[in-house]
C-alpha cells in the first residue's frame, strides 16, 4: 500500500512511500483511509521510529473488510478511529472498539481531526467535572487540542479564557468563541480560575497553577513548550480544598474510545462543535504540514487528504 513512511532523510522524517498491507485480526475492520491528521506527538514519534515504519494515530475512511468475528461496522461504512500507529497508511486495520461510524453530513476529513485532539480535550474536561458557570483557562488555545478545549468548555457552560501566543492565534481563538483571549497567563486579571486545561507546560503551567481557585484542578495534557515548570515556594499550600494537577491520557488501551468519538461526532453533526482546520492538503505535502506545526504557525488542526 501507499503510506507516509518514516525516512530519516526526509524533511520531518516523513515521506510518501510504500509499506506492507496490514493484516486485520478477527476483531478488526480493514479501512481504506481517506484522511488522516497530524498531531504534535507524531513529530516526536517520527524521530524515534525506524526507516519504513508507518506511524499515525488518527484516520477516517471507508470499511473495505468487516471484522472476521462479526462485530463492528459493515463494508461500506464511513468510519473514524484511533490507533497506536498505522494511521498514515492507505489501508489500516483497526480494532472495532476504537472506531465510530461517521454520521451523514459530517466531512470525513474533519472527522479525521477528532480522535487525538478533540478526544483529549473532552477527556480533560470530563476529568475536571461540572463546568457550568465555572472559569476555565485554556493554554495553547490556538493549537489542535486547545481549539477543541475552548469550544467544548464553552458548550459545558464555562466562562472560557484562552491563551494564545500570537496576534493571529488570538484572533483564531476568538472566532472559536472564547469569552476572553490573552497573550499570556500573566495577563489573566479578573480573579481565580476553577479549571486549567494545559497543553504547554513550563512557565505557563506554573503560572496557571498559581491562578487556581481552592478546589480547582489543572488538567495537564502536554508540554508543547518543552520547558520544565518551577512552582514558587509555598504555592501548593494554604488552599482550603485540594488544588490538583491531574494527568490526562488519551492514548491506546482505553475502553471508551467509541463512546468518546460518538459524543464528538454528534456535536459536529449538530453544528455545535467546529473542527478548526488551519492546514489541509494532499498527503504528499506532508513536509508543509510538518513545517507549519513545528514552526508554531499552524492554527488548529492539520488534515491530510489521501489521494
Ligand atoms: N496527554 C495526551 O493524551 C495528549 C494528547 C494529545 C496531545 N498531547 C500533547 O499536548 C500538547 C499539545 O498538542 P497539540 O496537538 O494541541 O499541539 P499544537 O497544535 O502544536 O498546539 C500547541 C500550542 O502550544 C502553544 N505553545 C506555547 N509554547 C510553545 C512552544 N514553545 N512550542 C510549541 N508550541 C507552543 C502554541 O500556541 P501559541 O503559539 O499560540 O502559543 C501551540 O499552538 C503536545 O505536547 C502533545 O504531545 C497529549
Amino acid at each position: 500500500m501507499r503510506a507516509l513512511i518514516v525516512d530519516p532523510e526526509a524533511p520531518g522524517r516523513l515521506r510518501l512511500g510504500e509499506a506492507p498491507d496490514p493484516r486485520p485480526e478477527p476483531g478488526q475492520v480493514l479501512v481504506e483511509v481517506r484522511h488522516t491528521s497530524l498531531n504534535a506527538a507524531e513529530l516526536w514519534f517520527a524521530q524515534q521510529a525506524a526507516l519504513g515504519e508507518v506511524i499515525g494515530f488518527d484516520a477516517a475512511g471507508v470499511v473495505v473488510d468487516a471484522a472476521a468475528d462479526g462485530t463492528g461496522p459493515a463494508v461500506g461504512s464511513r468510519v473514524v478511529g484511533f490507533g497506536e500507529g498505522g494511521g498514515f497508511g492507505a489501508l489500516r486495520a483497526m480494532d472495532v472498539a476504537d472506531v465510530a461510524v461517521v454520521p451523514d453530513g459530517v466531512d470525513l476529513g474533519e472527522a479525521a481531526a477528532l480522535p487525538v485532539a478533540a478526544g483529549t480535550a473532552l477527556r480533560a474536561l470530563d476529568q475536571a467535572g461540572a463546568l457550568l458557570g465555572r472559569r476555565v483557562l485554556v493554554t495553547g488555545a490556538s493549537g489542535g487540542v486547545g481549539g477543541f478545549a475552548v469550544q467544548l468548555a464553552g458548550l459545558g457552560g464555562a466562562h472560557v479564557i484562552a491563551v494564545a501566543g500570537s496576534e493571529d492565534g488570538r484572533r483564531w481563538v476568538s472566532e472559536l468563541g472564547a469569552d476572553a483571549v490573552v497573550g499570556g497567563v500573566d495577563e489573566v486579571t479578573a480573579g481565580a480560575v476553577d479549571v486549567v486545561i494545559d497543553t504547554v507546560g513550563g512557565d505557563q503551567l506554573a503560572a496557571a497553577y498559581g491562578l487556581l481557585a481552592s478546589g480547582g484542578s489543572l488538567q495537564s495534557i502536554g508540554w508543547a513548550s518543552g520547558r520544565e515548570a518551577v512552582l514558587p515556594v509555598g504555592s501548593t499550600l494554604g488552599s482550603t480544598a485540594p488544588k490538583a494537577i491531574v494527568s490526562v491520557y488519551n492514548g491506546g488501551g482505553l475502553t471508551d474510545r467509541q463512546a468518546q468519538l460518538g459524543r464528538l461526532l454528534a456535536l459536529v453533526a449538530a453544528g455545535k462543535l467546529r473542527v478548526p482546520v488551519g492546514w489541509r492538503g494532499p498527503w504528499d505535502k506532508i513536509a508543509d504540514a510538518v513545517e507549519a506545526l513545528s514552526s508554531r504557525r499552524l492554527r488548529g488542526k492539520a488534515v491530510l487528504d489521501v489521494n
